[in-house]
This record gives structure tokens, sequence and C-alpha cells, in this order.
């Protein structure tokens, strides 16, 4: 049974849910799943912007044949060419064979280089700014390269004011039958999963963000339709807004996130002691991870959220314990930048952690380690209590 909703008078959504992946990019645990989406276009020409992923193919198709009710479907827009947005390309082709798939150079490129069927006479490459004319609708491609693909392009309907923005203002997490955003508890369901969607997904490439948002502020856009997540028609100032500060790497909120990396507890211990020292200092919400025990996703997306970090990581292997080095080298490669950071650091012989934190986050843009780090061996003893006061005083006097 077809499964549609009408996002206008002539277009339609014709997406679909996944609630049983376990792991977008087979990388990030999504327990609330995740949405595919597509919209039909109907008018003197039919037009369908972008397909879905293989999970939920025969939906996909059982909504558009009804959408179509009978019509060929003359375009296939494709704004990116990651699998999970373009896994029906040949089916559409082989049940459309008069379709004109709408992308450019590098889109066609990436055809070829994922699937084997032939498409040479059903291409049509645009270049950015090309227009397409389906009889009262009028498509404006637009090149948004590396937002996050090289291929990326967002199409602007120039009638009814509508950008599809391929994976940008995008989230994980599935649909309930709500598909605008007005209609959803966006701030408490889905803005923590969309800000850990964006530092992960697209976080590195806060300068093209920058760059698109930059150009989008001259248009009028009355309606987003991203290809994850829920449409926006109201308040979309809103969520350009949050891209606009994860785009400049400016935290949301004064804050601390604590991140431990411990064997048999004694590193946990002094985070926690730092973490109740900051409390009673007055800091609020702070949030605490076990590196070992969460995955990354969300650290990296609480780490995005607020300006301060303390890390703490025991020495493995004569250097940093490997959960905490591949956390800070994956906020590096994310391009992580102006946040305030504390460490410390445990060893029981030739203690290594700190020096290799501190050589990872000097590479980065702005990181400021705040007081002086404390290296503890094995375990903190009372008589450490002054250090670690000392250490507190300084991280709280960055904060306030
Ligand atoms: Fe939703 Fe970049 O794919």
């Amino acid at each position: 049974m077809h499964c549609v909703q009408k996002i206008t008078d002539n277009i339609y959504w014709v997406g679909g849910n996944d609630r049983r992946l376990e792991r977008f990019e087979n990388m990030f645990p999504i327990p609330d799943g995740v949405c595919y989406n597509s919209y039909l276009i109907l008018d003197e020409k039919t037009c369908l912007m972008d397909t879905v992923d293989t999970a939920i193919s025969r939906l996909f198709i059982e909504n558009i044949t009804h959408v179509l009710n009978g019509r060929d479907l003359d375009y296939l827009v494709i704004n990116h060419m990651e699998p999970d947005h373009c896994a029906n390309i040949e089916e559409l082709v082989r049940r459309y064979p008069n379709i004109k798939i709408v992308g450019n150079k590098k889109t066609f490129q990436f055809i070829g280089q994922f699937y084997d069927f032939d498409y040479c006479n059903n291409s049509h490459e645009v270049k950015d700014c090309e227009m397409l004319n389906l009889g009262r609708h009028n498509l404006k491609f637009m090149a948004m390269p590396m937002i996050h693909w090289p291929e990326v392009m967002f199409t602007y309907e120039e009638t009814e004011k509508i950008l599809f923005s391929a994976d940008a203002f995008g989230t994980f997490g599935a649909m309930a039958g709500n598909i605008f955003a007005d209609e959803t508890d966006f701030e408490h369901h889905y803005l923590g999963e969309s800000r850990r969607y964006y530092s992960n997904i697209v976080g590195k490439y806060g300068n093209q963000v920058q760059g698109a948002l930059k150009k989008l502020s001259s248009y009028d856009i009355r309606m987003i339709c991203p290809l994850h997540g829920p449409i926006w028609r109201e308040n979309a100032e809103y969520f350009i807004g949050k891209y606009d500060k994860w785009s400049r790497y400016e935290p949301e909120k004064n804050g601390v996130v604590l991140v431990y990396a411990s064997m048999y507890g004694n590193t946990e211990n002094i985070i926690n002691v730092i973490a109740n020292k900051l409390a009673q200092k007055g800091v609020k919400d702070m949030r605490m991870y076990d590196i070992s025990k969460t995955h990354p996703s969300y650290i990296i997306a609480d780490i995005w959220k607020y300006s301060h970090v303390v890390f703490g990581s025991v020495t493995y292997n004569n250097g940093l314990y490997y959960g905490m080095e591949s956390l800070l080298n994956e906020i590096k490669a994310l391009n992580l930048q102006n946040r305030k950071v504390g460490l410390v650091g445990n060893g029981t012989w030739s203690p290594q952690a700190i020096k290799v934190m501190k050589e990872i986050l000097c590479t980065m843009k702005n990181m400021e380690v705040v007081g002086t780090p404390f290296e503890m061996t094995s375990s903190m003893k009372d008589n450490e209590e002054e250090i670690v006061d000392r250490f507190v005083e300084d991280f709280y006097s960055s904060i306030s």
C-alpha cells in the first residue's frame, strides 16, 4: 500500500522510513531510525527529486506509481549521489525508459562508478544555475560541492519557492506521520539527532556550509525539503540559525563535556572529582562520557554543542588509549575549532597521555588548553587535592 503525503497542491512526499537499520553508513547507531525523503512534482512534465535507499525500494515504487497514476516520469533530479538516495535510478530507467536523469558532470561520473547500466540516452547534464521548466514550476540547480560530497546540488523551485536541500538540514530519526517540522516537537525529538547528524557527517565542511548559507540568503525560501527528516515550512530561520552556528564551529552553550578513558576506574574517579568540584562552583548541565561505552558520534555532537571539554585518559602502549586517540583524531578530522580544553592524564610508569593529547590538539584551530594539565600516577591521592583544586579553579574561571 502506498504511503504518500501532499506537501503542496502538486508536489508529493513519496519517501519512507527505516527503523530496522542498526547503523547509518554502517557506522552511526540510529536507535530512532532514519527516513529517506523523495519528492514528486506533477506538472506538464513530471519530475522526481532524488530516490531512496534500497531498504524501502518497494514502498517507494508503489508511492510514485500511485502519484503518477499512469503518467510517464519525465525527469529524475539527482541532488546527491550517495547510495542512500540513489539506489533506485536503474529501476526507474527500466520502468520509465524516456526518463531524463538530471545531474552535473560529477553526478554522472558517480553513477558510472556505482552502477553498471547504460544511462547515456537518459542523461541531462546541467551546470550551476541552469534552469529546467516543468510547466508551472521552474527548477534552478545550484552547485553545492562538498556538502558533503562533491556532486551535491540544491534545487530551488521558483514558483512555490521551495528549496530541495539534499542532505543539508537533515537529521537522523524516522518520521511518525508528521512530515513537517512544525507538526513535531522538533527541539526535543529531533534537535539532538540533527546535531549528531550534522557534526559527524557534514561537520568537516563548515566553510562550504557557510558559503551555501550566503548563497541562499538572497533567495525567498518558503519551504525546505531535505533528504532526511522533517520538512521546514514554518520558522526555517530557527534551523538555518543552528546550521550557521554549527558551521562556524561556535558552541551553542557555555558548558562542559567530560570524557574519560579509564581501565580500572582511577581516571574515571578523577573526572568525577573534577565534575563534582565544578558543580559545587555552580556549573550546570554538564555531560560525562566513558569513551569505551558511548558511541563517539554522541560525544562529538555534545562537544559541538558545548564550549568546554575535559579529556581524561590513561596511557596505553606508550601512547594514548585507543578510544581516546580515535575520538581526538576524529574531532580533528571534522575540523572542530574554538573550544577550551582541560587535560587529565594517567600512567603507572612513563605517562604519555597528556603529551599525545596535546600533540593532537595543537594541530587543531583555536583549541585552548586551560590551566595546568593534571597528571597522576595510577590513582589520585588526598595530598594531590590542592593541585586538582587549582586545575578546577583555572578551568572554572575560563567558563564564567
Ligand atoms: Fe543522506 Fe550523504 O547521504
